[in-house]
């Protein structure tokens, strides 16, 4: 059985799952379920010195594994924080990273604190990649523990705010926030569904996973040593794997076990262990970075015809593969798959979406 034990920053978890901030880990009564049902390690819900007040009703699922939300920071003060949840976690069985934010007068007021009721580690957060360096320093020169700067897809800058915060001492980076302002509008209404200044919200969940891997990549790809938390959309053990393949140390998901309960993280975590298993891998940082290599900037681009593979014994006609294909070039006969080669372009798409593997492209 695959050893699941993950360093980060030099401190070691049972496995490479993290429940990332949010809702989950509003207090430490939220966080100990986490960690009972599996999460290694919690980001606590950002932490600021006043309490947050969420406008009502204040997330919404919109399908398909994803939600939006206009949730502020913790709705529980740093006062509590300090002198009750955090040293309530002093015997529980994982990692507890404190989220505080979203300013340098936050962090200035609460890292030290916050590290003395027990935090291993502070996580920085800001609305504004402006503002990171200084976080990160605050954090730095008032503690010892591992500060990790969390970085906002919502940034152009991304890559430059990672390079700045490393430059100013951050131990590891988490990536990526949710994603937006995105609008949610309720059609029976005519309403936006979420609270807030006109209903703009926060995506997070599925639609934003293949943003984080492209975000972790270059991320990883410009500091291959750095650990980085892949947090965004991650739903599954296999795209745990994906997360790790460009580069992540370890992998934050929060919208999923909300969506589908906790008990997702023990399930996930045993599926990754089987995963590594039946792949032959003895532990997740045998897949980091794997796919690095391959991500090459190619001047040539390849033009050679794709080559099916099609296993008929696997095939359950379903027909997806000949529906997506916009310019008719499959047809499926009685388990007989017939490709007109020329008029195939090579997408891909009909293999990619064929759900039993017995359609593949090489
Ligand atoms: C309802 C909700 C509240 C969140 N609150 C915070 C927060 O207080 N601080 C923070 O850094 N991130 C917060 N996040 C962002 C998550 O930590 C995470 O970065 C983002 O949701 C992407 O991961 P996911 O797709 O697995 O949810 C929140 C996410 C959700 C869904
Ligand atoms: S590769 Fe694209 S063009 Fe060719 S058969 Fe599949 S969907 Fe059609
Ligand atoms: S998508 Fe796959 S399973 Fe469905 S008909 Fe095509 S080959 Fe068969």
């Amino acid at each position: 059985m695959a050893d699941l034990r993950t360093r980060l920053c030099g401190i070691e978890l049972a496995n490479p799952l993290i429940v990332s901030s949010g809702p989950l880990t509003w207090s430490a009564r939220g966080i100990r379920r986490c960690f009972e049902a599996g999460a290694a390690a919690a980001v606590t819900k950002t932490i600021a010195r006043a309490a947050a007040v969420n406008p009502t009703p204040h997330i919404t699922g919109i399908g398909r594994g994803s939600l939006l939300n206009t949730e502020k920071w913790a709705d529980l003060p740093a006062s509590q924080w300090i002198k009750h949840e955090l040293p309530a976690l002093a015997s529980a069985d994982g990692l507890v990273i404190a989220s505080v934010g979203h300013t340098a007068q936050e962090v200035e007021a609460l890292a030290r604190d916050l590290v003395r009721a027990g935090a291993d580690m502070l996580e920085v957060v800001s609305y504004r990649a402006a503002d990171m360096v200084s976080l990160v320093k605050t954090a730095k020169g008032l503690t010892d523990v591992p500060v990790l700067a969390k970085v906002s897809p919502n940034w152009p800058d991304l890559l430059d705010c990672v390079d700045a915060c490393l430059a100013a001492g951050a131990d590891g980076i988490t990536a990526i926030d949710s994603l937006g302002p995105a609008l949610h509008v309720d059609i029976e209404t005519g309403r936006p569904a979420l609270g807030g200044r006109r209903g703009y919200a926060w995506l997070s969940g599925a639609a934003l996973k293949p943003l984080t891997v492209r975000i972790v990549a270059d991320v990883c790809l410009r500091h291959p040593e750095v650990p980085v938390i892949a947090t965004g959309g991650v739903s599954t053990a296999e795209d745990m794997v994906e997360m790790l393949m460009v580069g992540a140390t370890a992998v934050g998901a929060h919208t999923t076990p909300l969506l589908k309960g906790i008990n997702w993280f023990g399930r996930t975590v045993d599926r990754l262990g089987h995963w590594l298993d039946e792949h032959g891998y003895a532990s997740p940082a045998d897949l980091r970075g794997l796919a690095l290599p391959h991500l090459v900037e190619t001047d040539g681009e390849s033009h050679a015809p794709l080559v099916f593979t099609f296993q008929a014994g696997l095939c359950n006609e379903c027909g997806r593969c000949v529906t997506v294909c916009a310019y008719e070039a499959r047809e499926l006969v009685d388990k007989e798959m017939h490709l007109n080669e020329d008029d195939c372009r090579s997408c891909g798409l009909c293999a990619s979406v064929c759900p039993t593997g017995a359609l593949r492209c090489e």
